[in-house]
C-alpha cells in the first residue's frame, strides 16, 4: 500500500525522507514524490516507477530543507504516473498533501470543487483533500485540515505542509495507519514505524479521528472536536524485519490476518443500501447494458480461477445470467464462441498474468466486451480492459494468494447482486444481501480467533503427505483453493473434489493416512454431504470438517470440528475458506517450507 513520511527539524531533509520511503518499498508502490519547504517556497517532484527515478530527479538539489513529506503510491484512484502520484499541491502551489486510503465520496467532492471554481489536474481521490483544506485555510493550518476532513466519507492517514508555516507538519488519521515519531530538536510522521525506526524509536501511534500538529519541538494531537489528546509515548521494541511483517512471522500469515480490513476495501463506498443495489462506476456499463447481458465468461488461472467459480454460482443463482469459467491458458487456444452479446471478465490478482492477458485480447478481438477485475491499478489489463472493478486488496506479497482471493469473491457477490437487481432480485433482496455483505468482516474476524485450533490440528497431521478437501456447491471450489493452498507451500500433495465425486475415484484412497477436510455447512446440501462423512469414516478416514455454528450433530461423526458464523449461503466461501488458509500456513510452517517463497512458483507468472 502506499507509505507516508514526513520530518521536520534540523538536519537536511531529502536523505530522511528518501530512506524513509526506501524501507516503505516491500509494500508495493508504482510512483514517489516529494515535497519541500526552501526558502523560496515549495518544491515538489515526482515521478512513475521506483524510487530511483525520483532520486535522479532531484539529484542535486540542494535546497537545504529540514521540512518535507515524501510518498510511496499504490494507485486506486488513476493510473501510476507522475501526474497522479502524491504529494498533490494547491493551485497557487502553497500547500501539499500525501495521502493513504480511499475517499468515498471524493465524486461529489470533485463536482463541489469544480463549481467553487477549482481546477482538478488529475483522476486522483486525493487531489480533493489539498483543495478542501485550501478552501478551508484562515490562517491556520491544523484548523483548516480539521474542518476540510468533516466533509470527506472514507479512510485516510495524510500528512500536510504549507509555505505559510515553514516549522509545521499536520497530519491526520481516520482507517489508515499513522504514527509520530519523537527525536531530539527533530520529529517525524510515517504511515509505518519501518520508516522512522533508524531515527527514533520513540513514538505515538494515532488513533482514528485525531490529529497531529508536529513541530521540530514536539507534536499536538486534538480531535476532531479540537479537544487535546495526551498519548503516553511508546518504544518500539522490534525488529526492522518484524515490523515490515508487523510482528507476524511471514507475510502470508500477515495477510490472512488482514482480511477483516481488505475485505471492507471491497466493497466500501459501493453499497447503496437504500436502493439495495451495489454500484460499480468502473464497468463503464449503463442499467439497460447491464439487463442485456446474456452471457458471461470468466476467464483466470490459479487461485483467482477458483474466486471465479465461486462467481459463476452468485451469478447464476443471483442473476440466473449463464456463466462459464475458462482457465486463460486453455481458453486462449481452443475456438471460443464469442460474440458482441459475450461480456468477459479477466480476473487477477497481478493484472499481469499472461495468460489471462492473453485470453482477454482474443476475447475482445472476436467482439466481447472485456472487464476486469484486478487488484493492481495501472496493470496491462486493466488499462487494456474496457471497465472494471479493482479489489483494493493491497499488494500481496506472500506467493501464495489469500486476501485478494477473498476480495476477488466479495466483488463477484456484489457484480452477482447487481446484475440480479436488474433483473428479478427485489429491493428487500439486495438490502438482505447488502446487510450479510457488510457482517462479513467481523465474521472474519471471529475465524481468525481460532488460530491456535487450527495450529493444534496441524500439528497433528502435517507429517502426511496426502490430504482430500471435499465441498459441494458453492463450495466446491473452496475445496480446490484449500487443497491448493496446502500444495503451494507444504508440497504435500492435496486434491480437491466435489464431495459427491469422491465415490468416483478418491475413495479408494481413502485410509487412516489419507485426512479428508470437508466443509459441511448447513446449506441444501448438508444431509447429503453427512452421507460422504460416512463414507469417509467407514473408511477408517481422519475427517476435518468445516462446519457451521450451533451444529452439535456433526463433532461426534468427525475428528475435528472447526465452526465458522453463519451469514447468506452465497457468501459462505468468504468465510469457509480462511481456517483453510490457516491450516495450510501452519503445516507448512511445521514442515520447515519457505512459507512466502514457495519453490517453483512465482507470484506473477507474466510467460506463458
Ligand atoms: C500464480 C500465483 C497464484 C495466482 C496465479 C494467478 O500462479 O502464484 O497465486 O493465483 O498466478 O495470478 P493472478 O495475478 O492472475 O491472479
Amino acid at each position: 500500500m502506499c507509505g507516508i513520511v514526513g520530518y521536520v527539524g534540523y538536519r537536511e531533509a531529502v536523505p530522511i525522507l528518501m530512506n524513509g520511503i526506501k524501507r516503505l518499498e516491500y509494500r508495493g508502490y508504482d510512483s514517489a514524490g516529494i515535497a519541500l519547504l526552501t526558502e523560496g517556497g515549495l518544491m515538489v517532484a515526482k515521478s512513475a516507477g521506483k524510487i530511483e527515478r525520483l532520486e535522479e530527479r532531484i539529484a542535486g538539489v540542494d535546497c537545504r530543507c529540514t521540512h518535507g513529506i515524501a510518498h510511496t503510491r499504490w494507485a486506486t484512484h488513476g493510473e501510476p504516473s507522475q501526474l497522479n502520484a502524491h504529494p498533490h499541491t494547491d493551485a497557487d502551489q502553497t500547500m501539499a498533501l500525501v495521502h493513504n486510503g480511499i475517499i468515498e465520496n471524493y465524486r461529489a467532492l470533485r463536482e463541489y470543487l469544480l463549481r467553487q471554481g477549482y481546477d482538478v489536474r488529475t483522476d486522483t481521490d486525493t487531489e480533493m483533500l489539498v483543495h478542501l483544506i485550501r478552501l478551508n485555510y484562515r490562517g491556520d493550518l491544523t484548523e483548516a485540515v480539521r474542518n476540510a476532513l468533516n466533509s470527506v466519507e472514507g479512510t485516510y492517514g495524510i500528512a500536510v505542509v504549507s509555505v505559510e508555516h515553514p516549522d509545521t507538519l499536520v497530519a491526520a488519521r481516520m482507517g489508515s495507519p499513522l504514527v509520530v515519531g519523537y527525536g531530539d530538536g527533530e520529529n517525524y510522521v510515517a504511515s509505518d514505524v519501518s520508516a522512522i525506526l533508524e531515527h527514533t524509536n520513540r513514538v505515538v501511534y494515532l488513533e482514528d479521528g485525531e490529529i497531529a500538529t508536529v513541530t521540530a519541538s514536539g507534536a499536538e494531537i486534538t480531535n476532531m472536536e479540537n479537544i487535546r489528546i495526551d498519548h503516553p509515548v511508546e518504544e518500539i521494541g522490534w525488529t526492522l524485519d518484524q515490523i515490515e511483517k508487523e510482528g507476524y512471522d511471514h507475510f502470508m500469515l500477515k495477510e490472512i490476518h488482514e482480511q477483516p480490513a481488505t475485505l471492507p476495501n471491497a466493497f466500501r463506498g459501493r453499497l447503496n443500501y437504500e436502493e439495495g443495489i451495489p454500484r460499480l462506476n468502473g464497468l463503464n456499463l449503463q442499467y439497460d447494458e447491464l439487463r442485456r447481458i446474456r452471457r458471461i465468461i470468466i476467464t483466470a488461472c490459479g487461485t483467482s480461477w477458483h474466486a471465479a467459480l465461486i462467481g459463476e454460482y452468485m451469478i447464476e443463482e443471483l442473476a440466473r445470467v449463464s456463466v462459464e469459467v475458462e482457465y486463460a491458458s486453455e481458453f486462449r487456444y481452443r475456438s471460443p464462441v464469442i460474440d458482441d452479446n459475450t461480456t468477459l471478465f479477466a480476473l487477477s490478482q497481478s493484472g499481469e498474468t499472461a495468460d489471462t492477458l492473453a485470453a482477454m485480447r482474443e476475447a475482445q478481438k472476436r467482439g466481447a466486451t472485456a472487464l476486469g477485475l484486478v487488484n493492481v491499478v495501472g496493470s496491462t489489463i486493466a488499462r487494456e480492459s474496457d471497465g472494471g472493478v479493482h479489489i483494493h486488496a493491497g499488494p500481496e506479497i506472500g506467493v501464495a494468494s489469500t486476501k485478494a482471493f477473498t476480495s476477488h469473491v466479495m466483488v463477484l457477490a456484489l457484480i452477482a447482486t447487481l446484475l440480479g437487481r436488474m433483473r428479478h432480485l427485489s429491493v428487500q433482496q439486495g438490502r438482505e444481501i447488502i446487510d450479510a455483505i457488510q457482517k462479513i468482516p467481523d465474521k472474519v474476524r471471529t475465524i481468525l480467533q481460532m488460530e491456535q485450533q487450527i495450529k493444534a490440528i496441524a500439528s497433528e497431521y502435517y507429517q502426511m503427505n496426502n490430504f482430500l478437501y471435499l465441498g459441494r456447491g458453492i463450495n466446491f471450489p473452496v475445496a480446490l483453493e484449500g487443497a491448493l493452498k496446502l500444495k503451494e507451500i507444504s508440497y504435500i500433495h492435496a486434491e480437491g473434489y466435489p464431495a459427491a465425486e469422491m465415490k468416483h475415484g478418491p475413495i479408494a484412497l481413502i485410509d487412516q493416512n489419507m485426512p479428508v477436510v470437508v466443509i459441511a455447512l448447513k446449506d441444501p446440501v448438508y444431509d447429503k454431504v453427512m452421507s460422504n462423512i460416512a463414507e469417509v469414516r467407514a473408511r477408517h478416514g481422519r475427517i476435518i470438517a468445516i462446519a457451521t455454528e450451533g451444529d452439535t450433530e456433526i463433532a461426534d461423526r468427525v475428528n475435528h470440528v472447526l465452526y465458522i458464523p453463519k451469514t447468506n449461503r452465497l457468501l459462505t466461501p468468504l468465510l469457509s475458506v480462511i481456517p483453510l488458509q490457516l491450516l495450510a500456513y501452519h503445516i507448512a510452517v511445521m514442515r520447515g517450507c519457505h512459507v512466502d517463497q514457495p519453490r517453483n512458483l512465482a507470484k506473477s507468472v507474466t510467460v506463458e
